[in-house]
């Protein structure tokens, strides 16, 4: 037989034509290709502290590298984290956890790909947050569920119309998606609306992932999980990790909160998928939890600083206006005024001002009209930045 000279055609699964994307990564890799160019870009793209992660953790990884901990791991966790976990979420969130209902996965996203996997069948409704984090639709659709976007709305501050929630609920609901603080709004769920939200969820069998990654990026009022309400522990899964809290986006550390019956199921995915979740990584993962906390609350206010910075200056361009965020390190501003959809807005700050954003409908169709920053970056790139956007918008508007 001769060798063929093209390659076969690829026949991929009919679910990948469902799977969805993070933006993000991708305007990360058009803003590098620019700047390979020799272009000078501001990177208010992608949703990372730009701090090290605190020098504690980082010996208490060397620490364990040097002393053996470079094996496979039980598929849930390391059992002094899962208990270092359980009781970290049973005290903030004044509840009691064990750590038998704790899974240690890499990074946050696998709670939510696991989530679906374990819960969503072909046609089960899911109703989730929009603009929203994208990985959430994305992976409704890819296992086959109906993906129910509940409008978050600026009038509202971001947060969810009750009576619309209330309106979307059918027989067919399966699981709803909390996620507060929000990505990419900023907006937080007060405890009154979680009650609401509660309350309207009543008795009936749906769970509830609660996204509560940016816990402790909070600027105005207390965080509030769901799982703390009477009755509602059982039906929520909390998702939480340390990529932002710790700034520890490259360890890939996350963890789900749930009852433990669904818990060994969602460590069995693991063992299918991961094996486990990188020893020295989870080892580093106990300091972070027990150690010093002084940087989270360093960081925290230095992303504070910068809303606070943004929103004084975003709101003086022609054309923008900016709600102040109460949480997370994202700012999403109103663009309508400007004439121009967010899409071909965000291409255009970042081929022709050099400031690389996401488009609002990156997070879902709700998001038109808006634009994503993040600040997690420095002063002065965000000064840098807003200058260039006042200058584009001088020449363009
Ligand atoms: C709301 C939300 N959930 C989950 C994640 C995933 O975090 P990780 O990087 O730990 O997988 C992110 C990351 O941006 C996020 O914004």
């Amino acid at each position: 037989m001769s060798p063929t000279k093209t390659a076969p055609a690829l026949r991929l699964a009919g679910r990948m034509a469902r799977l969805g994307t993070e933006t993000a990564f991708e305007v990360l890799v058009r803003a590098r290709a620019l700047e390979a160019q020799g272009k000078d870009v501001v990177h208010l793209e992608i949703g990372e502290p730009d701090f090290d992660t605190p020098a504690n953790i980082v010996e208490a990884a060397v620490t364990a590298l040097r002393g053996g901990y470079t094996h496979y791991g039980p598929s849930a966790g390391l059992p002094d984290l899962r208990k270092a976990i359980a009781e970290y979420t049973g005290s903030t969130r004044q509840i009691s956890v064990s750590p038998d209902e704790v899974v240690v996965v890499p990074g946050g996203k696998p709670i939510i790909f696991y989530t679906m996997l374990a819960l969503i069948e072909a046609g089960d409704e899911v109703i989730y947050p929009n603009p929203g984090f994208p990985i959430y639709e994305s992976m409704i659709n890819y296992v086959g569920g109906k993906a129910v976007p509940i409008p978050l709305r600026e009038e509202l501050d971001f947060r969810f119309d009750m009576k619309e929630l209330a309106s979307l609920i059918t027989d067919k609901t399966r699981l709803l998606i909390l996620n507060s603080p929000q990505n990419p709004t900023g907006g937080v769920l007060s405890k009154a609306d979680i009650e609401q939200i509660a309350a309207i969820i009543g008795d009936r069998n749906i769970m509830i992932l609660s996204d509560e990654i940016y816990d402790r990026l909070i600027f105005e009022g207390e965080p509030f999980s769901i799982a703390s309400l009477p009755g509602f522990k059982d039906r929520t899964i909390i998702l939480n990790g340390f990529s932002k809290t710790w700034a520890m986006t490259g360890w890939r550390m996350g963890y789900g909160v749930m009852r433990p019956d669904l818990a060994a199921h969602i460590a069995r995915l693991m063992t299918n998928s991961n094996s486990c979740t990188a020893s020295f990584s989870q080892m580093a993962g106990i300091e972070a939890i027990k150690g010093d906390q002084s940087a989270v609350g360093v960081m925290c206010r230095e992303f504070m600083k910068r809303r606070d910075l943004f929103y004084e200056r975003i709101n003086r361009v022609k054309g923008f206006s900016c709600l102040k965020p109460k949480g997370a390190f994202y700012m999403f501003p109103n663009i309508k005024k400007t004439g121009w959809q967010a899409k071909p807005l965000a291409d255009a700050l970042l081929e022709q001002a050099g400031v690389a954003a996401l488009a609002g409908t990156s997070f879902g169709e709700y998001g038109e009209g808006y634009l994503r920053f993040s600040v997690a970056t420095s002063v002065e790139n965000i000064n840098k930045a807003i200058d260039r956007i006042e200058a584009w918008v001088g020449k363009n508007l």
